[in-house]
């Protein structure tokens, strides 16, 4: 074993490239064979300068070959070489003519396929190990003779590839770096996308700009010209539609869109009346009024209270949010497209700027790339069926995707989102759950009452861990209002109001995540202002569990 996530089924979707035809851009393939750090090693790659894509191991060398790539790397699994369902390695990589870096699970392969020795240690390796250089070769000039590496594997190389130079040992591992330039094979069997391995990136990088000779000069800010131009050339003068939800990455790929074609855009933002204070207001702000985003904001929050009325099973609020949520957007959709028609029962539209989407047929989508790796999913159209409470709408109505941000990584997102002008508050939100505030009033209805309740709370927690410098560095800071009242004494008087919890959370990627830290004084205060400005509330409490075991959301 040598990592814990499972490889790409053999019949995994390939996802398509996600650069346009013709993109002129250096690019190295990433062949995924299950490792945990797969995705990290195509982010590191592209950290470096150089556009990478993530495959599924089993594409073969004639869809890799298409990609044009500069280099490929292997990357780690947990299989074991020897064991058979061990993914293979096609040999015609090999013979592509670029150079092959296999990590970990990826060197065994190169070890294996090229008749060097593998074999199962007596000891696993995991985690830190110390590395020694006894030959720098090109992989790693530059570099000192003992440094830390991170490791994760029980198979172990004994004796490299045929007409291969060993490079370095460690603890565990006879043969922990290889290389043979003359065939184009290099092998390490450190993860050098961790943090942990310090020179690791610089590795990289070597492979990258001396040995594949790439230009490292790729970077998300500066394609956004080019996904602009493309956006104008696919869309030409039609009329697009885009959901905005106030988050990052609806709001960059609306922002790209509309410098792209201007008023030919219309974006949709539903309040669902889940969303924090002042939420919505500041997307009316930003889009409507300081970008001149022709806007329409439907305002559904009582026809959501009435459908969460009596509920309170997390999974059954979440479907009708959801549910309820798809439904308004498509009607607002298709009203657009097909012209004025009026406001369903429960919601209201307040249009700002000039909205002349009649005949709309393209549709905006914040796709990221990690969307596309993990679907294999084609880009394509969007069916939107319309709902037998709109009357005189076509019975459904194809929309063709706009998926700017198909090739970007999150935090490439913010980089593009930055260039193009969107305020550091928007770049650097927190990640905020699609049903909002829905599920954080846990074990009882949503009322109206609750959702102002935490609303004040959860406003005054941002004000001030903002105010604190705590902001960016919190993967997230909330609050959650359970159906809990207790007795308290305020001013003389016994009191019987609610509990507010502070869940404040620090994390990579939302798998796993630790409570935060967050300094006492911070949470005085905080508790402080919320038991002295919302009547309501006379006990705060603070959630100190990481996940696993909780998760981040309390539902
Ligand atoms: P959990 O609670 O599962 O959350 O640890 C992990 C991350 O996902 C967010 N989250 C959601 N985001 N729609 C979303 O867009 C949802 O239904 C949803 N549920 C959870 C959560 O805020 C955290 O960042």
């Amino acid at each position: 074993m040598t990592d814990s996530s499972t490889p790409p089924a053999d019949d995994a979707p390939v996802p398509e490239n996600p650069l346009p035809d013709g993109a002129n851009v250096d690019e190295v393939v990433v062949l995924d064979f299950g490792g945990q750090y797969s995705q990290l090693i195509a982010r590191r790659v592209r950290e470096c300068g150089v556009f990478s894509e993530l495959l599924p191991h089993h594409v073969g060398a004639e869809e890799v070959r298409r990609r044009k790539p500069k280099g490929v790397i292997l990357s780690g699994g947990p299989a074991s070489v020897y064991s058979p369902e061990a993914p293979p390695l096609d040999p015609e990589l090999l013979n592509l003519g670029v150079p092959v870096l296999g990590i970990c699970y990826g060197m065994q392969l190169l070890a294996k396929e090229l008749g060097g020795r593998v074999e199962s240690a007596e000891v696993g390796e995991y985690g830190r190990s110390q590395l020694t250089v006894h030959d720098h070769g090109t992989l790693l000039k530059d570099q000192p003779d003992e440094q830390p590496a991170w490791m994760s594997h029980r198979d172990t190389v004994y004796t490299p590839p045929e007409g291969a130079t060993a490079l370095a040992s460690s603890t565990a591992s006879p043969v922990a770096a290889f290389e043979a330039p003359d065939r184009g094979l290099y092998g390490i069997q450190y993860h050098p996308e961790v943090v942990h391995t310090p020179y690791g990136q610089q590795t990289l990088q070597t492979f990258l700009r001396d040995i594949c000779h790439c230009d490292l000069d790729w970077s998300a800010a500066n394609i956004a010209e080019e996904q602009i131009r493309l956006v104008r050339e696919q869309v030409g003068d039609g009329k697009v539609i885009c959901g905005l939800s106030g988050g990052v990455d609806s709001s960059v790929a609306a922002l790209l869109v509309h410098k792209a074609v201007g008023d030919q855009l219309t974006c949709v933002y539903v309040d669902h009346g889940l969303m924090r204070k002042s939420e919505t207001e500041q997307v009316e702000k930003m889009f409507g009024e300081h970008f001149q985003v022709p806007l329409v904001v439907v305002d559904a929050k009582k026809r959501f209270l009435e459908r969460l009325k009596g509920v309170t099973e997390p999974e059954a609020k979440r479907k009708i949010i959801g549910t309820e949520f798809i439904r308004v957007f498509e009607e607002e959709a298709l009203k657009l497209a097909v012209g004025e028609q009026p406001s369903a029962e429960g919601t209201e539209t307040h249009v700002s700027g000039d909205v002349a989407v009649e005949g709309a047929r393209f549709l905006v989508q914040g796709t990221l790339y990690s969307d596309v790796i993990e679907s294999g999913g084609g880009t394509g159209a969007a069916t939107i069926k319309s709902h037998h409470n709109v009357g005189g709408l076509p019975d459904d109505l194809t929309f063709e995707l706009v998926e700017p941000l198909r090739a970007l990584f999150k935090d490439e997102v913010r980089a593009v989102g930055a260039e193009i002008g969107l305020p550091e508050r928007m770049v650097w939100r927190q990640p905020f759950p699609g049903p909002g505030l829905g599920i954080r009033i846990v074990g009882g209805e949503v009322t109206e009452e609750k959702l102002d309740i935490l609303r004040e709370c959860d406003s005054i927690l941002q004000e001030e861990v903002r105010a604190a410098g705590l902001y960016r560095e919190l993967w997230q800071s909330f609050c959650v209002l359970p159906d809990v009242r207790t007795v308290g004494v305020q001013g003389d008087e016994r009191t019987y109001g609610y509990v507010v919890a502070i869940r404040a959370v620090t994390s990579d990627d939302a798998m796993t995540a630790d409570w935060a830290r967050l300094p006492y004084d911070l949470l005085d205060r905080v508790a402080g202002r919320m038991v002295g400005e919302v009547r309501e509330v006379n006990r705060v409490v603070l959630d100190i569990t990481s996940k696993p075991p909780g998760t981040i959301e309390w539902e």
